[in-house]
């Protein structure tokens, strides 16, 4: 019972090509039925937008179209849980948002910290609430540079999440692959980091992907990665039970030794 099974797809996203961008995903996902898979942010648009019509145009409503039913069913049928990155209008408003769906229902989180031009074209979200429960256990999301932001993982880890998902697009070489680690042993969790590869590139300006895609263990191990180019789904069973024992040391407790009165937040 306590066997949880995780599984990331690490790909390249085609920029601005839904259709075919959704086709790939369920090529490389379709045969597979961990508990669990995790893809990157905004795997179904692209990431280097330059309007925010183009935005619009890629954008979805939960639980309205084709890229919900297509998830919805795929979960339903295979038994396992998703968390992927799109584009989300919501009241008005395009939020760059992740979409977790199991065979009992699903939510959605709004990316909380944008990174660099993501601002000119996205709404912040407002919550940290992204929580998702599979066979008693229980999964958070952050997307991509929320990894900077310590609070956010912390206060996940504080709601009781086993594991934070992270769907993500990174840029800086090594840093968040590096920041998750410590995310990891900090809060006595697994992160599972799905980056995307490739480059995309208008005009003179491009970004560079950086791939390595990974888990890491609450003893701040990887204990599965990717190379910066390789597009594939790769699956691996993770101890979520052990992130129950937030004990590093008999005598230090990563919760409970919290100085919370001599912090400044
Ligand atoms: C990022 O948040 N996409 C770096």
């Amino acid at each position: 019972m306590n066997k949880f099974y995780v599984g990331i797809l690490q790909f390249k996203p085609l920029l601005l090509k839904k259709e075919e961008n959704i086709e790939k995903i369920i090529s490389f996902i379709e045969g597979e039925s961990p508990d669990l898979i995790v893809m990157p942010e905004l795997a179904i648009s692209g990431y280097f937008f330059r309007t925010k019509k183009e935005v619009e145009r890629m954008s979805e409503r939960i639980p309205d179209g084709k890229f919900f039913n297509v998830f919805k069913e795929l979960s339903t049928r295979r038994k396992t849980a998703y968390v992927i990155g799109f584009p989300e209008k919501y009241r008005g408003n395009v939020y760059n948002s992740a979409l977790y769906i199991t065979p009992r229902g699903y939510g959605v989180y709004r990316k909380v910290h944008l990174f660099y031009e993501e601002k000119k074209f996205f709404k912040p979200g407002g919550s940290l609430n992204s929580i998702f429960r599979i066979k008693n256990f229980k999964i958070g999301v952050l997307i991509c540079f929320d990894w900077i932001f310590p609070e956010a993982s912390r206060t996940l880890a504080l709601k009781g999440v086993h594991a934070i998902a992270h769907p993500s697009n990174l840029v800086l070489p090594g840093l968040a692959q590096l920041g998750m680690r410590v995310r990891a042993i900090e809060n006595r969790i697994f992160t599972i980091t799905a980056n995307r590869v490739g480059i995309e590139k208008r005009g003179k300006k491009k970004y560079k992907f950086t791939g390595r895609s990974q888990i890491a263990s609450p003893a701040g191990e990887i204990i599965l990665s990717f190379d910066e180019n390789e597009e594939r789904l790769k699956i691996w069973e993770v101890d979520l039970k052990s992130t129950e024992d937030k004990f590093i040391t008999p005598l230090n407790h990563v919760f409970k030794d919290r100085r919370k009165k001599i912090y400044l937040v």
